[in-house]
C-alpha cells in the first residue's frame, strides 16, 4: 500500500492524518520522516485527533516520549531529535512501547532506523514549492 498527497495548509495536513488514523489498529507503529518544520508534529496531532484524543499534542523533544490517553487506543508519541545514542532507548523502555498495545508515533524515525519494527507505516513529509505546501507519502512496510 502506498499513497501520496499534497496539502496546502497545516489544517489540511491534520485532516489527512485524521483520515489516515482510521486504518490504525492497536499496536501499530507509524514512523514519521521529514526535515524540521515539514509537519511531523502536525501529522501526529491529526492522528491523535482522529483517535479521539483531546489532550494538547506537542513535540516531546525534551522528554522523548509523551503518552496520550482517553482515545480509541493509548498513543505514545516519540521524538528522537535529541537522542544521543541508541542506549537511551533502553532507558525509556522503547521496546516495551513498541511491542505492547497502543499506537506509537515516531518523529525522526530515521535516527533509530535499525530499531524500527519491520511491520509499520512510513510517513514521509517533504516541503513543496510554496511555504505551506507539503507532500505526504504513506507506505505500509510488511
Ligand atoms: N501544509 C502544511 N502542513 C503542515 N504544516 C504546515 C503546512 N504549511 C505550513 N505548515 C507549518 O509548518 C510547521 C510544521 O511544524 P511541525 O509539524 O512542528 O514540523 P516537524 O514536527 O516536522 O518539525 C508548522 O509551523 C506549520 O504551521
Ligand atoms: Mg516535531
Amino acid at each position: 500500500m502506498h499513497s501520496s498527497l499534497v496539502t496546502h495548509t497545516e489544517e489540511e495536513t491534520i485532516a489527512a492524518a485524521e483520515h489516515f488514523s482510521r486504518r490504525l489498529l492497536d499496536g501499530d507503529v507509524v514512523a514519521l520522516r521529514g526535515d524540521l518544520g515539514s509537519g511531523k508534529t502536525q501529522f501526529a496531532k491529526g492522528v491523535c485527533r482522529g483517535l479521539g484524543i483531546r489532550e494538547h499534542v506537542t513535540s516531546p523533544t525534551f522528554t522523548i516520549v509523551n503518552e496520550y490517553n482517553g482515545g480509541k487506543f493509548p498513543v505514545y508519541h516519540f521524538d528522537f531529535y535529541r537522542l544521543r545514542s541508541l542506549n537511551e532507548l533502553n532507558e525509556i523502555g522503547y521496546d516495551e512501547y513498541i511491542n505492547d498495545e497502543g499506537v506509537c508515533l515516531l518523529e525522526w524515525a530515521d535516527m533509530i532506523e535499525e530499531k524500527l519494527p519491520v511491520r509499520r507505516y512510513d510517513v514521509q513529509l517533504s516541503l513543496g514549492t510554496t511555504n505551506t505546501e507539503r507532500i505526504i507519502q504513506i507506505s505500509r512496510m510488511q
